[in-house]
């Protein structure tokens, strides 16, 4: 098991964002996690990370109790998120928004950076974690290129490059093909495949794209109002009839 999730509970005033969730994750796995609007999706990613304190419950990651740790020490652990909007520095370039982001994955603790050999052998590891980055995701021919010109699309895979270059082995991933067009959503979902496939990192995938949850998870995490409805592997999860009550409407066989 990667993250273990246990009795975990969010409220917002009398809002229960989450509410008495638990499930597990599994080595090697790419598990979505679907449901309506406002049924908490962003809030789990927040609470698993550090974001928002839970109200109650715990959260394990690789066996440790990471419940209430603070965001970076739960970064520095290996597990990094990516956001539903695409937040890249918009007047800076490919290179250096993937630079920036890696020289934090491969210097380590900000207190380090005060240290020249550290800061030197980590200059030269960013470097080539960059050059291997813009290899893996297709963006070497736009590496000068501003972000902010850039089409949305490749905006947000430069949003999941720059949590790459955290060096992440758990990656929990929101909404990654929201506002992308078919073909660009297309691309999305082959970089999660790989993602999993050649870098051995883990996926939590949160996606409203039924086509590229059901078509790239191994298994589907449904949630209405905090709670689980239902965790199954796609084709299951698709005809499950509460699922299909709650959030896919019709049978998406
Ligand atoms: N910071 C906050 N303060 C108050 N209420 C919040 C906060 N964040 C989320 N909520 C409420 O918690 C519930 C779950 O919201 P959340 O954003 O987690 O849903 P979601 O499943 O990610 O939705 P979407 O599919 O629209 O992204 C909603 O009722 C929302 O209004
Ligand atoms: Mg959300």
């Amino acid at each position: 098991m990667v993250l273990e999730v246990a009795g975990l509970s969010k409220a917002f005033g009398g809002v229960h964002a989450i509410n008495d969730l638990s499930f597990t994750t599994r080595r090697g796995e790419i598990l979505g996690v679907i449901g309506p609007n406002g049924s908490g999706k962003t809030t789990l990613f927040n609470v698993i990370t550090g974001v928002m304190p839970a109200t109650a419950g715990s959260v394990r990651f690789r066996g440790e109790a990471i419940t209430g740790l603070p965001t970076d020490a739960i970064s520095r652990r290996g597990l990094i998120r990516t956001f539903q909007s695409a937040t890249v520095f918009k007047n800076e370039t490919v290179y250096e928004n993937i630079r920036r982001s890696s020289i934090f994955g491969c210097i380590g603790k900000p207190s380090w950076f005060f240290r020249p050999g550290v800061v030197a052998n980590g200059q030269r590891r960013a470097k080539e974690t960059v050059a291997e980055l813009l290899e893996f995701s297709g963006l070497s021919d736009v590496a000068t290129t501003v972000a902010g010109t850039l089409p949305y699309g490749k905006q947000k895979i430069l949003g999941v490059v720059i949590a790459l270059a955290q060096q992440p082995t758990q990656l929990l991933m929101d909404e990654p093909a929201a506002g992308l067009n078919p073909t660009e959503t297309l691309a999305m979902g082959q970089l999660v495949a790989q993602i999993r496939d050649k870098r051995s990192i883990d996926v939590v995938l949160v996606e409203h794209d039924i086509k590229m949850v059901t078509s790239v998870c191994d298994r589907i995490l449904a949630l209405n109002y905090g709670k689980a409805i239902a965790i199954d592997v796609p084709a299951k999860i698709v005809r499950h009839p509460e699922v299909i009550d709650a959030y896919l409407g019709v049978d998406h066989e």
